[in-house]
């Protein structure tokens, strides 16, 4: 795909992320994002614990609900992988997210599901049970305003400990501008 490195978020994401605003704001409630990766050990549990760290400040009838999933399920009621909870603890963060396999209620509950690569954002459009619960998909690699060449946030776990400092610098970038736009 061309990609116009000068624009992102781009357009399509900003749209979801506006959508999923309004859904929460008619309803009233803090808006639902749920970060997806493959295993569910790495990158998705970091983005929350990324996002829950920068959304602290935040009032609490406006902090978002968030949660991370994954496609693969050989990881289930793990903690994230040491590799990551080492990285991420040389940052402050703290991650004790349990792994879980994403559901189809996920589809309807949350109201932003953000993917890290190709492959999770394939499979989450395969796996959306209606068009309107496909509109809620989004990248997380189109947020990383600083990084303008990177179109996904990579798979560290075959990787050495800098796949997983090379994933927490994009996840920071990310989340802080997701946090700007909800
Ligand atoms: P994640 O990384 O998708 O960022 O959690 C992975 C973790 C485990 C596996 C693959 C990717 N795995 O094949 O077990």
């Amino acid at each position: 795909m061309n990609r116009n490195y000068n624009e992102k978020p781009s357009a399509e994401s900003i749209a979801a992320v506006k959508r999923a605003r309004n859904q929460a704001e008619a309803e009233n409630r803090p808006v639902r994002i749920l970060f997806v990766c493959l295993g569910n050990i790495c990158r998705s549990p970091a983005a929350e614990g990324i996002m829950r760290e920068i959304t602290k400040d935040m009032p609490d009838d406006k902090r978002p609900e968030l949660d991370s999933a994954g496609f693969y399920g050989g990881h289930a009621g793990d903690l994230p992988d040491r590799r990551m909870r080492h990285a991420a603890f040389g940052r402050g963060l703290h991650l004790d997210h349990r792994s879980r396999v994403i559901r189809t209620s996920d589809f309807e509950w949350f109201d932003l599901i953000i993917g890290m690569d190709d492959r999770n954002i394939d499979d989450l459009h395969d796996a959306a049970p209606s068009p309107e619960s496909e509109s809620r998909i989004a990248r997380m690699s189109d947020f990383a305003v600083h990084y303008p060449e990177a179109d996904s946030i990579p798979d560290p776990y075959w990787e050495g400990a800098a796949g997983f400092e090379i994933v927490l610098n994009l996840l920071e970038d990310a989340c802080s501008e997701l946090k700007k736009h909800i």
